[in-house]
């Protein structure tokens, strides 16, 4: 369908990362943030930033008080699902631990409700989830399989997750996280072997998927296991992420590194190795999931010490039913400011560019003639004022291609 959006916005407030670097990495140069400044775009693509008062040809709609900045960019997501799991959280909060829940409930569990659900009843609860995801600014964000755990339902859910991204106001990417969890009465080398041999060729040649992704932990796959995958993923034509060093180290960020990753994720446990190897990367982005971090309890990783060694880092919502039900990317900035000590504009470059680096869209992120209009006015006259008010809804609009797809 051609897009024929076109509009314009001004405010008091406008914040971007520099669209002449793909990603910011730790030395910067981070986002600038500049006063009286306007955005004009035409067929959704933007055609003019800058200062309010040199914009000629169109009348910006005023935001007073407000900020514009790139559209946020959620790109470690595990929808879609069906179903959540707040007893678990309850136990938890009683002492049981996530590794404890790993069977009877946890990975296992949404994988029996997703099972469980028809197609129209998957797609009904995720549908409300992207709107309110719309709500809160993200205008791309990664879906992911990972609850299916045979060939066939993790196929299932790829088809969904297509279904889903055709729906959602947002750009989306669908990851094929083909090693979640050893299926129950399989051997874990089994599994793997299916995953190489059937479910990567299989979602390659329908073109279901962008990326193939690993959880590499003691309940779940291995090292060598990520290897024999990213073999796999890369006969098919497919980018490798990783779910490295989460519940406790394994060597799995400087593995991805070595792989040629797109990113590694997690990182609570990330060693100094793992550091200095994502620190040297040359296209692998550090995810970080601060969320998840506070909603299960664990230890940040070494963030500054990442961000020292040079590593480009993004956050993202981690967004499952078990370790992360938090939709709201102003709530990941809040937390990646207050838990992980990001300062508010490395907290926007690591929720824009650098996000959308990790997966794979590079033209998106970032505010400048010929980019996406994808942008979010906020209600405060500067972007320190999101992480500042945690709890707190900013989001006054949303545009995706220059299409209004959320705010208030
Ligand atoms: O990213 N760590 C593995 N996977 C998810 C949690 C999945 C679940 O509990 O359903 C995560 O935290
Ligand atoms: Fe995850």
């Amino acid at each position: 369908m051609p897009n024929h959006a076109r509009g314009a916005v001004a405010a008091t407030s406008l914040a971007t990362p520099s669209a002449d670097h793909a990603t910011v990495r730790g030395d910067g140069p981070w986002p600038t943030e500049s006063a009286e400044q306007a955005v004009a775009w035409d067929e959704g693509v933007i055609t003019y930033v800058g200062p309010a008062d040199g914009l000629t040809g169109v009348e910006p709609e005023w935001f007073e008080g407000c900020t514009i900045a790139p559209g946020f960019v959620d790109c470690h997501t595990h929808l879609p699902f069906a179903g959540w799991r707040a007893d678990e959280f309850e136990a938890r909060l009683s002492g049981v631990s996530y590794r404890d829940l790993h069977g009877e409930g946890g990975i296992y569990r949404s994988a029996r409700m997703l099972a469980e659900a028809s197609d129209d009843e998957v797609l009904a609860f995720c549908r409300s989830i992207v709107q309110e995801m719309a709500d809160h600014g993200t205008t791309t964000l990664e879906l992911k399989t990972g609850y299916g755990l045979s060939v066939e339902a993790e196929l299932r859910q790829t088809r969904l997750a297509r279904r889903l991204a055709k729906e959602a106001p947002q750009i989306c990417s669908v990851t094929l996280l083909a090693c979640h969890a050893v299926p129950e009465g399989m051997e874990r080398a089994d599994w793997v072997r299916a995953v190489c041999d059937e479910l990567i060729p299989a979602a390659a040649k329908e073109g279901l998927v962008d990326a193939v992704d690993v959880y590499v932990e003691d309940i779940a796959f291995t090292l060598d296991d990520l290897a024999d995958v990213a073999r796999c993923a890369s006969e098919a034509g497919l980018p490798l992420r990783c779910h490295a060093d989460q519940l406790g180290p394994s060597g799995a960020t400087e593995a991805a590194v070595a792989l040629g990753a797109r990113s590694a994720d997690h990182l609570n446990h990330v060693s100094a190795t793992g550091i200095a190897a994502l620190g040297g990367a040359a296209g692998t982005v550090g995810v970080l999931l601060p969320t998840s971090t506070l909603f299960l309890g664990s230890s940040p990783p070494d963030v500054r010490g990442l961000l020292d060694a040079g590593a480009a880092v993004a956050i993202a919502s981690d967004f499952n039913p078990g370790t992360s039900p938090v939709v709201s990317m102003p709530e990941v900035i809040a937390t990646a400011c207050s838990l992980y000590g990001l300062r508010p504009l490395e907290a926007l470059a690591a929720a824009t560019v650098n996000a959308a680096a990790a997966l794979g869209l590079a033209e998106r992120g970032t505010l400048a003639p010929g980019r996406p209009a994808d942008l979010v006015v906020l209600d405060g006259d500067a972007f320190r004022m999101v992480p500042y008010r945690p709890g707190h809804n900013p989001v006054v609009r949303t545009f995706v291609d220059g299409e209004r797809v959320g705010g208030r």
